[in-house]
Formats: C-alpha cells, sequence, structure tokens
C-alpha cells in the first residue's frame, strides 16, 4: 500500500513534486521572470529534478544530524532545499536577495501550504542581503519638534516592540544551523567579512568551501578559507563525503 502525505512524505516525492512546480512556474512565467534562467532551467531541460544532487545529500545530512534545530540557509534561490526541509518539519529561514528569485520561492511556499498548512509557521521567507536582512533595524527616530528642547525630564522608555518583522533577532540563535550552497556571487573583502563575522551566533554552518562569494577553484584557497573560519570556531572539519564535487565544510560554534 501506498504511503500518504503526512509528514514522513519521501525526500523522492519531493523531488518529482518540486520539479512539476518548477514546470508549472517556467510555464506560467519563462525563465527570466522567475529568476531561474540557465541555473534552474537546466533542471527542467535536461529533466535533473527539483533537488540536485548535493541538495538531497544536504537535507538528509540534516534531517538526520540536526533533529529540533532551526536553519537559515542565505542564499536559497528559490528554495528547493528549503521546500524539502519543511516538508520534513524543519524550521527554516531562507534569505535570497534576487526579487525574482524570492518571488518564485513564494510561489513554491504557497504550493507546498497548501498541501501541508502546518507549513507555513515553520518557513519564513526573507528578502535581502545576508547578514544584514536578519539585523532588526532600528527603531525609528522619535519625530524632532522644536517643542522637545523644553521638555525638562524625558519621558521613560517605551516598551520593547513586539516580535514583528522589523525584529528578526531569533534568527540569529545558538539553536540555529546557517547554510549555505553554491553562492558563488562576487562578495566584496568587507561582505565576506561581515558574514564571516556572523557566524558565531549560530550553533553550525554548513558551507562549500568551493562555492561561498567566489568561485574558490584549487584545493589551497579552499584550505585558506577553511582555516580562516576554523580560526574563529571552536572545531571545525571537511566533509568531502556529502555529495560528490562539492567541498562542504563544517564549523561548530557552541
Ligand atoms: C547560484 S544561486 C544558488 C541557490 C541555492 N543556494 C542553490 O544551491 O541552488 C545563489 C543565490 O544566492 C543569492 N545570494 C548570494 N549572496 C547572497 C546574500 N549575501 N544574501 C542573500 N542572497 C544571496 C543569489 O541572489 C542567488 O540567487
Amino acid at each position: 500500500m501506498r504511503a500518504n502525505l503526512g509528514p514522513a512524505v519521501s525526500l523522492d516525492f519531493l523531488d518529482g513534486y518540486l520539479f512539476r512546480l518548477l514546470q508549472e512556474i517556467a510555464g506560467k512565467h519563462g525563465l527570466e521572470d522567475s529568476g531561474f534562467q540557465n541555473y534552474y532551467g537546466s533542471r527542467l531541460t535536461e529533466k535533473i529534478g527539483g533537488l540536485i544532487e548535493y541538495e538531497e545529500r544536504l537535507a538528509r545530512y540534516l534531517l538526520e544530524g540536526y533533529p529540533g534545530h532551526r536553519v537559515v540557509h542565505a542564499g536559497i534561490g528559490i528554495g528547493v532545499l528549503a521546500c524539502a526541509l519543511v516538508c520534513k518539519g524543519v524550521t527554516v529561514a531562507g534569505v535570497e536577495y534576487y526579487p525574482k528569485r524570492v518571488a518564485s520561492a513564494h510561489y513554491l511556499r504557497a504550493a507546498l501550504i497548501e498541501i501541508w498548512p502546518e507549513i507555513e509557521a515553520r518557513y519564513e521567507i526573507i528578502e535581502g542581503s545576508y547578514p544584514d536582512a536578519l539585523i532588526p533595524r532600528d527603531k525609528p527616530a522619535p519625530p524632532t519638534s522644536r517643542f522637545l528642547r523644553w521638555r525638562r525630564a524625558p519621558k521613560p522608555p517605551a516598551a520593547a516592540p513586539a516580535p514583528g518583522p522589523l525584529t528578526r533577532g531569533p534568527w540569529f540563535n545558538s539553536n540555529a544551523i546557517l547554510v549555505f550552497t553554491n553562492v558563488a556571487s562576487s562578495w566584496s573583502d568587507d561582505k565576506l567579512a561581515s558574514i564571516i563575522g556572523s557566524f558565531p551566533r549560530f550553533a553550525e554552518v554548513l558551507l562549500d568551501l568551493r562555492l561561498f562569494g567566489a568561485v574558490r577553484d584549487t584545493d589551497r584557497k579552499c584550505d585558506d578559507l577553511f582555516n580562516r573560519i576554523a580560526a574563529i570556531a571552536r572545531s571545525a572539519e571537511q566533509l568531502p563525503e556529502l555529495a560528490i564535487g562539492s567541498h562542504f565544510a563544517r564549523f561548530v560554534f557552541t
């Protein structure tokens, strides 16, 4: 008898279901407006599936090794890895700054919520650049008035605002695992430093050394990045077994 679509839904099923949704999005919006371009377009034309190998392996690794942890995926693209994780019960925040991909990520999220309404509460898509997009924004300054300078006693501070879209502190969390997959965008040195500087706010960080802020095409460049991050971590290891051809590493901070 076939399994139903309950919480035990398999990654194989999700792979096929996400592939179908990707076809739907590309059919409605085209490869450009959906933000797919060749990157996701090739999954359709070459009939690869919704998830590619490293995403499926990483999903299995996270599901097995980190039950009960939250995951922050920085640079989710259209969020297929996030979709696989939330369908398996993980709470995920996906950060992405490319608006067309954010729109496609919302499409996928909405399609999953139709089947599994509980996903709504555990999958947040945050549009913006990591790490700034997770930093709580300052409260707006009180309006200045020429009368204010005559006030003798300052007003007591207002109560802290209730958590909402402007207070995203909870995602910087020592229970959360920060994940980067294939973010080979050209980050400036300052951007790279601020991203690495955010790592100690998490329990662990998993990333592909070869595709992190730039393409590192030699083992030496990958090792340099590994050593740079390992120097601020409690422990670190490379995970060559995680997916063929990838250079994933794990950094532990708590
Ligand atoms: C090549 S795509 C890969 C998407 C996904 N990580 C994967 O493995 O399929 C990289 C994505 O990361 C996004 N990105 C890169 N740096 C980012 C940052 N600092 N904050 C948010 N998004 C970022 C890009 O806009 C792009 O959509």
